[in-house]
């Protein structure tokens, strides 16, 4: 692996190659202004992100405590930038959360985003959820009740503890075509193989309920370096989704600590984001590089 840092007009620049050429481009900085400077028209293929979602989060180098216009506001700025930088035949996959107190959030950036996109699919990405063995019928492989995942338990006396956030998978006219196999699940009665799979094989399409857990952290002594991440296996599906053919770069906005970074090389494809926080830029340099190095 190669690495190349730069610094123009302020904003530092990792770029990492291999002997396939550049693989990712990092840069530290605003967004907006970023995008603007760097992107061209119609050049990227799949965005895959997750803004600040405005709830008070306790990021290190950013407030998310704007009022609520203020946001909306920004947000539309950035929407038309990543539809500016977007193919026609692009997929853009937002990831949107919220919190028992606060749900609209997703419904009013939604709002927003369908100035810009069409809304082509609604994922939800199930962080926990609970299979009642008296619930579900007869499953021969579910043998007893099963409580997987995660989520952050609240005590409340009016709200439910939130298992799952939005995925909207946002489009330029609504009729990309998507690898629904890519991301398909094995049939649970074989029999269905031959009835309905057309020569796919044993997998049908998920449908939109993703469970994808977060990754469990296995040092506990270690702080976690970021408030709010995505498991790299939600943009990895979501590329998957588009189609790993079809994605020439990918790119996101608010990287985070690049765990879709990891994502995109992961599975091949060019990279580039945009992080304004000096240390989470710093980690998913580091967790690029690892993983660049390991393969
Ligand atoms: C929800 S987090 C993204 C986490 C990421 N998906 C991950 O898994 O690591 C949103 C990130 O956007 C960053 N951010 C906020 N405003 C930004 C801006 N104007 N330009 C670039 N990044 C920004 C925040 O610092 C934060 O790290």
């Amino acid at each position: 692996m190669m690495t190349d840092d730069r610094l123009l007009d302020g904003v530092s620049i990792k770029q990492f190659s291999t002997e396939r050429g550049i693989q990712a481009t990092l840069h530290l900085g605003d967004c907006i202004a970023g995008m603007r400077k760097y992107i061209p028209d119609g050049s990227v293929d799949i965005v895959v992100t997750s803004p600040p979602y405005n709830l008070g989060v306790n990021y290190k180098g950013y407030d998310d405590t704007q009022s609520r216009e203020q946001y909306l506001a920004w947000m539309g700025e950035w929407a038309a930038e990543i539809k500016r930088t977007l193919a026609c035949d692009g997929s853009l996959f937002l990831n949107v959360g919220s919190k028992p107190t606060d749900p609209l959030v997703p419904f009013q950036l939604l709002d927003v985003m369908t100035e810009h996109f069409k809304l082509q699919n609604v994922i939800h990405w199930v962080k926990s959820i609970a299979i009642l063995k008296s619930e579900v019928g007869d499953y021969p492989s579910i043998t007893q009740d099963a409580v997987v995942g995660h989520y952050k338990p609240i005590n409340s006396k009016r709200f439910l503890n939130d298992c799952h956030e939005y995925i909207f998978h946002l489009t330029k006219h609504g009729n990309v075509e998507v690898d629904r196999l890519a991301v398909g699940v094995p049939y649970q009665d074989k029999s269905n193989v031959s009835r309905w799979a057309n020569g796919d094989g044993d997998l049908h399409c998920r449908g939109n309920t993703w469970f994808i857990p977060y990754e469990t952290i296995k040092n506990r002594d270690k702080q976690r370096p970021h408030p709010a991440t995505f498991p790299v296996e939600l943009p990895s599906r979501c590329i998957r989704l588009h189609g790993v053919d079809r994605a020439g770069l990918v790119m996101d906005p608010f990287l985070g600590i690049g765990s879709s970074a990891v994502a995109s090389v992961g599975l091949g494809a060019r990279f580039v984001g945009f992080e304004l926080v000096q240390d989470y830029f710093q980690e998913s340099c580091e967790r690029l590089a690892a993983l660049i190095d390991e393969r």
